[in-house]
């Protein structure tokens, strides 16, 4: 079989960052063998648009649409507002591709320390499905009355029944299939807004009746931010709307090991149009060019996205490189204490790779 893959770097650290996920899709498919990977780059980015007015030509989706997956970096620069690289790029490829799930692994990997270590007994390991296609983030509002006293903004969440129910359903899917403790947790505030909210939580109790097996509870967004820094062993599959998924999943990378390492995927899961897998982290212009971004963010990425292909073992090896290298400590990046370069990351998880 032959994937083909839709490198899109981007901006800063992007660039440097999908340059070593490649290197490690293209070492773990020569090693495994029976399938491989095409890969076509695009330039779409700041740069792109500080050229030619927009962040991707006119039919940037359309050319994206036949790619099985699409591989990103991180878009964004000084000199350009980031609601225009994010709703030039990244939210029309989430939206138009119907990639409703975020999915984002809270996961302590051997040999990352947590900064919550010492106060959890168990392992930190959950995972975290941020609904991704509405939400919060519509672009219905506006301003009005600027430059007067009565200055004023408005923005509109939107919740569809469509939308909530399909990302509930796969979230109580998630935990019948791989949750460790067959639990959903599901994000609300509906003590605070109250049309949206309740809503929601109506759905997340319709949804589990179609899932006897597995039981679930309603936290509020500022208690179940609470929770994982005070007892984040309690979790197991957690649900929430675009922007308390947003706040969350920062959250979880920061109590595993950082944005360093943590990876996320933009999944359609009906296979209808390519899903899409980025790092967490954005293009850090502040170590931009310098060749000292960790890679092991997009690395865990290779690893999601071959999961999603249906290379579960392929998967599973750029795991257990990634912890080899993070047990070892001896070739690692300055976030994580070391003293290597992106490249040399990348290279020595190949090298992992090949001699497993
Ligand atoms: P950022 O994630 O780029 O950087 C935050 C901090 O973490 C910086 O100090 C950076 O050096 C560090 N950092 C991030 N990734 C790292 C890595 N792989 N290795 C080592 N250190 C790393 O977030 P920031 O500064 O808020 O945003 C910078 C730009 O990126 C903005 O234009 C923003 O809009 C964009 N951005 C884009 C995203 C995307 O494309 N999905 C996501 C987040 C931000
Ligand atoms: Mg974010």
């Amino acid at each position: 079989e032959k994937y083909s893959i839709a490198l899109l770097p981007g901006d800063g650290i992007g660039v440097d960052v999908v340059r070593e996920g490649r290197k490690v899709l293209e070492t773990i498919s020569n090693i495994h063998g029976g399938y491989s990977f095409s890969f076509t780059e695009f330039d779409w980015s700041c740069e792109y648009y500080a050229k030619h007015g927009k962040m991707m030509p006119d039919d940037g989706l359309e050319i994206l649409k036949n790619f099985d997956s699409i591989f990103l970096g991180a878009v964004g620069y000084p000199g350009v507002p980031d609601h225009v690289s994010l709703w030039g790029l990244l939210l029309p490829i989430r939206r138009q591709f119907e990639q409703y799930i975020n999915l984002r692994p809270v996961k302590l990997l051997k040999g990352i320390q947590s900064p919550l270590a010492g106060k959890t007994s168990k392992d930190l390991d959950f995972i975290v499905i941020r609904e991704n296609n509405e939400g919060e983030y519509s672009s219905i509002g506006g301003r009005m009355y600027e430059g007067t006293d009565m200055d004023m903004a408005i923005q509109n969440s939107v919740f569809t029944r469509k939308g909530v129910e399909r990302v509930l359903r796969y979230a109580f899917n998630v935990a019948q299939k791989q949750g460790k403790r067959g639990h959903v947790t599901a994000a609300t505030k509906s003590n605070g807004i109250n049309h949206t909210m309740p809503f929601w939580d109506e759905y997340v109790e319709k949804i589990s009746h179609e899932y006897p097996g597995i039981s679930h509870d309603t936290v509020h967004i500022d208690a179940l931010a609470a929770f994982f820094v005070s007892k984040p062993e309690t979790m197991d599959v957690v649900v929430a709307s675009n922007l308390f998924g947003d706040i969350l999943t920062d959250l979880g990378a920061a109590i595993v090991g950082g944005l360093g390492i943590a990876p996320s995927a933009n999944i359609n899961p009906e296979k209808k149009y390519p899903s899409m897998f980025e790092p967490v982290h954005g293009s850090a212009p502040d170590i931009a060019g310098k060749g000292i971004a960790n890679p092991l963010a997009s690395i865990w990425c290779t690893s999601m996205m071959l999961d999603h292909l249906g290379q579960p073992e392929s998967a599973k090896a750029i795991i257990d490189a990634m912890e080899d290298v993070l047990q070892e400590k001896e070739v690692l990046t300055p976030d994580l204490g070391g003293h290597s370069t992106t490249e040399q990351v990348g290279d020595y998880i190949c090298e992992k790779l090949r001699a497993r």
